[in-house]
């Protein structure tokens, strides 16, 4: 793809990872009229892509959301392809390959060679900042964290988080590209692990875990003044049942490693339900039982 610059604006992007991350940004970013390439080095992942975000689409169109004619547009904007050379003439790529850190460093070196010198290089990680990999490029300037929210499809929110070196036209670039998407930008001025949205999560989760190990109130109970007196849509034992407790489990067990602090050790409830299998709604079992419809029976 040859590079087109309308106004400094972004007109084609690359998706770099045809996960579940990946797969919806591509599709979103197709629907705003972009030029997208789609790459993974896995064919499965492309296929499976290509006829996941086919039925959605599909699903879509029969909900009177969007138009068969909107759809065949995006899809004739979107080209997959497991060969990275083919897709790299671009102005922003978007990185949502595996939560490997060598493994983002390494693909971030190659689209420094790769794509043209202007191109922005952004990460969805969820973990990994600005900072441990811009500098596996020649252009930490051009360096961005784009954090999108899972579904993408769905989810609004993407957190723009800048680097040291990461310049303001970077920046005001990244930005733009969110809201031409139809994305709302939360922008970070300095880079943390786990950005905004996911820190406030945690401490929510470790406080609610922290009030059930002192015995001060049920799951039950807890979850309940979460969603009738702070208006959440979930309570947080029923929100790491849905995300799979294993999931917020291993984020810690990471952290942990990295800072030898205690307080980012995952706890002894958490570590205890790993330990048993009882994973949340995916195994039938969390803090709450589910039954085979996966409708919730009681707490555990
Ligand atoms: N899943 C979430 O809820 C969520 C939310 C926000 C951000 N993220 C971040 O998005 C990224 C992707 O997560 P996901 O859940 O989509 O993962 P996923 O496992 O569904 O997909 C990862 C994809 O990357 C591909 N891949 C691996 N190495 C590659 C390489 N070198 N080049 C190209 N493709 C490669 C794999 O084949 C796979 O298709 C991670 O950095 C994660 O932290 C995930």
């Amino acid at each position: 793809m040859a590079t087109r610059r309308r106004g400094g604006s972004t007109e084609q992007v690359l998706v770099a990872g045809a996960g579940a991350m990946g797969s919806q940004i591509a599709v979103v970013c197709a629907l705003a009229g972009l030029e997208v390439g789609l790459y993974d080095v896995d064919p499965a992942m492309l296929t499976r892509a290509d006829r996941e975000l086919r039925d959605r689409m599909s699903k879509q169109i029969a909900k009177g959301r969007r138009t068969a004619a909107e759809v065949d547009d995006a899809f004739a904007r979107l080209r997959m392809d497991t060969a990275l050379s083919a897709l790299t003439g671009v102005d922003l790529v978007i990185e949502a390959v595996v939560e490997k850190l060598e493994v983002k460093r390494a693909l971030f070196a190659e689209l420094d060679q790769r794509c043209p010198p202007g191109t922005i290089l952004a990460s969805n990680s969820s973990s990994f900042v600005p900072s441990q990999m811009a500098h596996a490029t020649a252009r930490p300037d051009r360096f961005v964290n784009l954090h999108f929210f899972n579904p993408a499809l769905v989810m609004r929110c993407v957190e723009v988080v800048r680097g040291p070196e990461t310049s303001d036209a970077t920046v005001e670039a990244a930005i733009d590209l969110v809201e031409r998407i139809g994305k709302l930008p939360v922008v970070l001025d300095r880079e943390i692990p786990g950005f905004v949205a996911n820190r406030i999560l945690n401490a929510v989760r470790d406080e609610a875990i922290g009030l059930l190990e002192g015995g001060y109130a049920s799951i039950e109970a807890i979850d309940t003044a979460c969603r009738t007196a702070l208006g959440y849509p979930m309570g947080p034992f029923e929100l790491m049942d849905l995300t799979g407790i294993d999931i917020g489990y291993l984020t810690k067990q990471a952290r942990f490693e990295e800072t030898g602090d205690p307080a980012d050790a995952p706890s002894a409830t958490v570590r205890a339900k790993v330990e048993a299998g009882h994973l949340g709604r995916k195994t039938g079992r969390g803090f709450y039982t589910y039954d085979e419809h996966g409708n919730r029976t009681r707490p555990t």
